[in-house]
């Protein structure tokens, strides 16, 4: 077990490069399935979801190296099209692995990817789009069976939310499938057009990403391509709270503002400053925080739930009293309790958390118990005086390169340590 020791108080400076989005990265990967040949990733993050999906790949038969953020995918042969138990539970979103082998090879098996930190994770929405494009899925002994007897086919598909998991497995379905597949309610999230990018320089015919209706017209086959993932603009949220929380001033290279469009108001808000250049975004948060009227995450464009924790983190410091309301998971306020154990004052009911403000955070012996929740309390602990013993380090490593040497880059005094 790792743990983080934080010694807060310094205010965050500098210039910092923003990492490949994880959850775009996961999805491209489970493309590269789809393309048939060989295919290179370019700044793809060095995370353990990530190492878990070319674990994936390479079960299924691929040829998979990772080296300096390039994954090298050879999806020439396929020799299996089952996901192994082990690996789906590693990482819940390894169902998004559902569509793209069912796409390449007419059938797949794996098991539940089953609840999570966040709460349940149910998949009835991937599974009732499967079905309606000609999936016949069935349970054996914990694993789902999925054939497509007749070849998947395009259809008309409504989602009841606009599911952004749902979403990548039914373009994943469909853009090898029969005719044309149209997605309505499609999620709008960046992810899901770097996902139509990447698979469209493969030869897929996607059009419509980010407008909520997505068509897929179904092709022959594809091709392997060069790919560069976008920039995680959850990890550029999380550098900006960071900011905000000890009141210093970043330079965030390759962050993209116009996927920040719901996240840059708040920290506004807040009273920081902040100014989206194309290539960069700088923000300085020298002036004391106030506290925000009503955050309510929402799916894209409205603010992500992703970055909810991150910002709560910010607003403990705040003057006056924030109020958030958590729309998109039942159980994404695990971060508060230990917010709590550093001065906090925060009161959360059902979906609603109201922070009021304390202006200042000590350090305290704290546990991460989900990859947002665990940045949040790291950026609540470099905001902090004294020193925060962070444990349970390794959700945080499912989404963040190295935070400490990320923390340390921007000014802080972070240490990795086993215990
Ligand atoms: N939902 C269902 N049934 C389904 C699918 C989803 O009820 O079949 C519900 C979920 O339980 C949840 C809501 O719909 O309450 C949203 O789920 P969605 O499918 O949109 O999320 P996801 O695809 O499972 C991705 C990200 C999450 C991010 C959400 C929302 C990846 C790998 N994961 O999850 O990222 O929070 O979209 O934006 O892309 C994270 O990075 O920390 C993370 C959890």
């Amino acid at each position: 077990m790792q743990k983080l020791i934080i010694r807060g108080g310094a205010r965050a400076g500098g210039e910092i490069s923003v990492q490949g989005a994880k959850n775009s990265a996961l999805p491209l990967l489970a493309g590269c399935l789809l393309a048939g040949g060989e295919t290179v990733l370019h700044n793809c993050p060095e995370l353990s979801d990530v190492f878990a999906a070319c674990r994936i790949l390479s079960c299924l038969g691929c040829k998979c190296t990772f080296r300096d953020n390039t994954v090298t995918v050879d999806s020439t042969v396929i020799t299996d099209c089952q996901v192994p138990d082990g690996l789906m539970r590693e990482m819940r979103s390894s169902i998004v692995f559902l569509g793209a082998v069912l796409g390449r090879t007419g059938e797949c098996r794996l098991t539940f990817p089953g609840g999570c930190e966040l709460g349940p994770r149910p998949i009835d929405m991937h599974l009732a789009a499967l079905k309606q494009m000609g999936a016949r899925i069935t349970e054996d002994h914990g694993y789902l069976c999925c054939t497509c007897p007749r070849g998947l086919k395009g259809t008309k598909i409504t989602l009841s939310f606009p599911s952004v998991g749902t979403t990548e497995n039914i373009i994943l379905a469909a853009v090898l499938a029969e005719g044309e597949t149209v997605i309505y309610n499609a999620a709008r999230e960046p992810e899901i057009c770097d996902l139509a990018g990447f698979l469209n320089l493969c030869g897929a015919r996607i059009k419509g990403c980010g407008s909520g209706t997505v068509s897929i017209e179904g092709v022959k086959k594809l091709h392997g391509c060069e790919y560069s993932v976008m920039p995680d603009r959850i990890a550029a949220a999380t550098l900006m709270a960071a900011a905000a929380a000890t009141g210093g001033e970043l330079g965030l290279l390759n962050a993209r503002s116009g996927d920040l469009q719901s996240v840059i108001p708040v920290f506004e808000e807040m009273g920081c400053g902040v100014f989206p250049y194309k290539d960069r975004i700088f923000i300085s948060c020298k002036k004391p925080l106030r506290a925000v009227k009503t955050l309510r995450t929402m799916p894209y464009p409205g603010f992500p739930t992703d970055a909810q924790a991150v910002v709560m983190a910010a607003l403990t410091k705040a003057e006056g009293t924030s109020v958030i309301v958590e729309n998109i998971f039942e159980n994404r306020y695990r971060h508060v309790d230990e917010l709590i154990r550093m001065g906090a004052d925060i009161k959360t009911e059902g979906k609603v958390a109201v922070i009021e403000g304390v202006g200042s955070l000590y350090g305290a012996n704290v546990r991460a118990s989900d990859l947002r929740g665990g940045a949040a309390l790291a950026v609540a602990a470099m905001g902090a005086h004294g020193e925060t013993c962070l444990e349970n380090v390794r959700f945080i490593d499912r989404g963040y390169e190295s935070i400490e040497k990320t923390l340390n880059r921007i000014g802080g005094n972070v240490r990795r340590i086993q215990s």
